[in-house]
C-alpha cells in the first residue's frame, strides 16, 4: 500500500459493513460522533485511515473514498470480544464515564487489548511515509502512541480522546493504569474535549510516572508531551445545506403532519447507551404526563435510539428496560392513534435526521456524562431560522460551549421536569436569541476549525522537537 503524510488511526473505519435486505454486503457510514467528525474533514484531504471495518475475519480490500485511503485492520471473534466489547467498552467506557455503570475488570481482556493495539500500531507504521503525522483516536487505542513511537521514532504522533478522561480517583481503579497512561503519553500532543481532562492527566502523570507536569505540557521519560483542550465539532455548512434541501423540507413537513400539526414535538437522538440518560428523561416525561402538566393531545415525544454494542450485557439490559418503560408510558397515557412516545430503534440517514431536527420544537439531550455530544450541535446547525429549544445536560462537553441552551442536571428529575416545561413554554424571542447565539458559536467553531487547531498544535510540537536538538547543539558549541 502507498504511504501517506497524514494517517488517522481509529477503532472504526468511517464505514460499517452491513447486510442489505437482499443478502448482499454493503457499506454505510458508521453512526457515532468520531466517524461523523473525522469523515467531514478527511473527505477532501489526502490521507490514510487505519481502522476496523465492523466485521470479523480477514479484512477486505476497500476502495478509496475520494482522496481518503482506507487501511482495514482485521479482528477475530475472540479479539472482538476481548478488545472491543471487553476492555474498551466494558472496562474503559464505563470507568471514563463516571462509572455510571459498573466497570468490569477481567484480566483476560488486557492481553487482547494489547495485541490489537499492537496490530493497529503496525498498520499505521506501514502506511505512514517518513516524518508523517499520525493522529490516533480515542480510548480503544490508548497504547498505540507509545507502540508506534517504538516502531517509527521519525513520526509526529498525535492522540485525541473523544470521551471524558476521568478524575484520578477513578482512573486509579484500573489494574493496568501505569501502562495505559504511559501508552497515551507516547504521543507528542494529547488532546481532550475539556481542559479538566488535561489537568487530570497532569496529576496522574506526577503520581504514577513521577513526571513533572502542568496542564499544557508533561515532561516524561525525557520527552515533552503537550496536552490541551480541543472541543470537537460538526460540519455546520453540511448540516445547513442538508437542512435546506427540498427532500428534507418535505420530510419535515410530512413528519409534522404525521405527528400532529398542532403538537409540540420533543425529540431525542442517541446511540442506545446508558451514558445518554435516556431512562432519566423518560422518567421526567412520564411524571409530567402523570401530573397532567403535559398532555398527549398537545405534546408528543420522539425517541430515536440507534442500536449500539448490542452484544454487551449492560446494553442489552438497558434496551429491555427502555422498551418496557416506553410500552408502559404509551399504555398508560397514549390514546388510540396518539402515542405519548414514538420509539425508533434504528439507524437513520443524515437527511432523515436533519428532517427530524427541523421538526423538533424541543431537543432533549440529557447524558449523565458525555465527551462532547455532537447531536446537540447538529440540532443547532439545522435550525437556520433560529427557532427551537435545546435542553442540554451540564455533563456533556457541549455544555461548556452552548451556554445559551436550557442547561440541566439530569440526575435531578424535578429540575429536569421544570426545565422541559420552561423550554416548551419559552417565548419565541427568547428562543431566537438563544439559538442565534449558539449558531454563531458553532459556525465559528466548526469541525474544520477543530482539525486546524489540533493539527497546527501538533505541527508546532514537531517544529519544537526539530528545533530543540539544534538549540542544544548550539548551546553546547557556545559553552
Ligand atoms: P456518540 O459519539 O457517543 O455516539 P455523539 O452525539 O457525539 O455521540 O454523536 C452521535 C453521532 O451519531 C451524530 O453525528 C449523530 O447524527 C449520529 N447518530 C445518532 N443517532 C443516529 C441514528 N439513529 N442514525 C444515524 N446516525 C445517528
Ligand atoms: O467517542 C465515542 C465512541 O466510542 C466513538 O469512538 C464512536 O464514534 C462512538 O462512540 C460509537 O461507538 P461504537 O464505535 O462502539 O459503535
Amino acid at each position: 500500500m502507498r504511504q501517506s503524510s497524514l494517517v488517522v488511526v481509529a477503532n472504526r473505519l468511517p464505514l460499517d459493513d452491513n447486510v442489505a435486505p437482499d443478502g448482499a454486503c454493503e457499506w454505510r457510514r458508521s453512526p457515532g460522533g468520531l466517524a461523523s467528525a473525522l469523515h467531514a474533514i478527511l473527505e477532501s484531504t489526502p490521507a490514510t485511515w487505519v481502522g476496523w471495518g465492523g466485521g470479523v475475519g480477514p479484512a477486505p480490500a476497500l476502495a478509496d473514498i475520494g482522496t481518503l485511503r482506507l487501511r482495514p485492520v482485521a479482528l477475530t471473534e475472540d479479539e472482538l470480544r476481548g478488545y472491543y466489547e471487553g476492555f474498551a467498552n466494558s472496562t474503559l467506557w464505563p470507568l471514563y464515564h463516571d462509572a455510571v455503570e459498573t466497570p468490569v475488570f477481567d484480566r483476560g481482556w488486557w492481553e487482547t487489548y494489547r495485541t490489537v493495539n499492537r496490530r493497529f500500531a503496525e498498520a499505521a507504521a506501514e502506511v505512514a511515509e517518513p516524518g508523517a503525522a499520525v493522529w490516533i483516536q480515542d480510548y480503544h487505542l490508548q497504547l498505540v502512541p507509545q507502540l508506534l513511537r517504538e516502531l517509527r521514532p521519525d513520526l509526529l504522533i498525535g492522540f485525541f480522546m473523544h470521551v471524558p478522561f476521568p478524575p484520578p480517583e477513578l482512573f486509579m481503579q484500573l489494574p493496568r493504569r501505569v501502562e495505559l497512561l504511559r501508552g497515551m503519553l507516547g504521543a507528542d500532543l494529547v488532546g481532550f474535549q475539556r481542559p479538566q481532562a488535561a489537568h487530570n492527566v497532569a496529576q496522574l502523570a506526577g503520581k504514577l510516572l513521577g513526571a513533572k507536569g502542568a496542564d499544557d505540557a508533561i515532561l516524561v521519560d525525557g520527552r515533552v508531551v503537550r496536552t490541551g483542550a480541543f472541543p470537537v465539532s460538526i460540519d455546520v455548512t453540511e448540516m445547513e445545506a442538508l437542512s435546506a434541501r427540498p427532500y428534507v423540507l418535505n420530510q419535515a413537513r410530512q413528519l409534522r403532519h404525521d405527528l400532529g400539526p398542532h403538537k409540540r414535538v420533543l425529540l431525542s437522538v442517541d446511540r442506545l447507551d446508558y451514558t445518554k440518560g435516556i431512562e432519566h428523561r423518560l422518567t421526567a416525561y412520564s411524571e409530567l404526563l402523570r401530573d397532567g402538566r403535559v398532555k398527549v393531545r398537545d405534546t408528543v415525544m420522539v425517541q430515536v435510539a440507534v442500536p449500539s454494542r448490542e452484544r454487551v450485557e449492560s446494553y442489552r439490559g438497558l434496551k429491555d428496560r427502555i422498551e418496557r418503560e416506553v410500552g408502559r408510558i404509551n399504555g398508560e397515557y397514549g390514546r388510540v392513534g396518539e402515542p405519548a412516545i414514538h420509539y425508533l430503534n434504528q439507524p437513520f440517514d443524515r437527511a432523515d435526521l436533519a428532517a427530524l431536527y427541523q421538526t423538533a420544537d424541543v431537543m432533549v439531550v440529557t447524558p449523565l456524562r458525555d465527551g462532547m455530544n455532537l447531536v446537540a450541535k447538529e440540532y443547532v446547525a439545522a435550525r437556520a431560522d433560529d427557532t427551537g429549544a435545546l435542553v442540554l445536560s451540564e455533563f456533556a462537553g457541549a455544555a461548556n460551549e452552548l451556554e445559551d441552551a436550557f442547561q440541566v442536571n439530569p440526575h435531578d428529575v424535578d429540575g429536569l421536569k421544570e426545565t422541559l416545561l420552561q423550554a416548551l413554554d419559552a417565548a419565541p424571542a427568547d428562543l431566537s436569541r438563544r439559538m442565534s447565539a449558539m449558531r454563531a458559536h458553532i459556525t465559528e467553531n466548526d469541525i474544520h476549525a477543530w482539525a486546524r487547531a489540533y493539527l497546527t498544535a501538533l505541527d508546532h510540537t514537531g517544529q519544537l522537537a526539530r528545533h530543540l536538538p539544534r538549540q542544544r547543539e548550539a548551546s553546547a558549541r557556545r559553552s
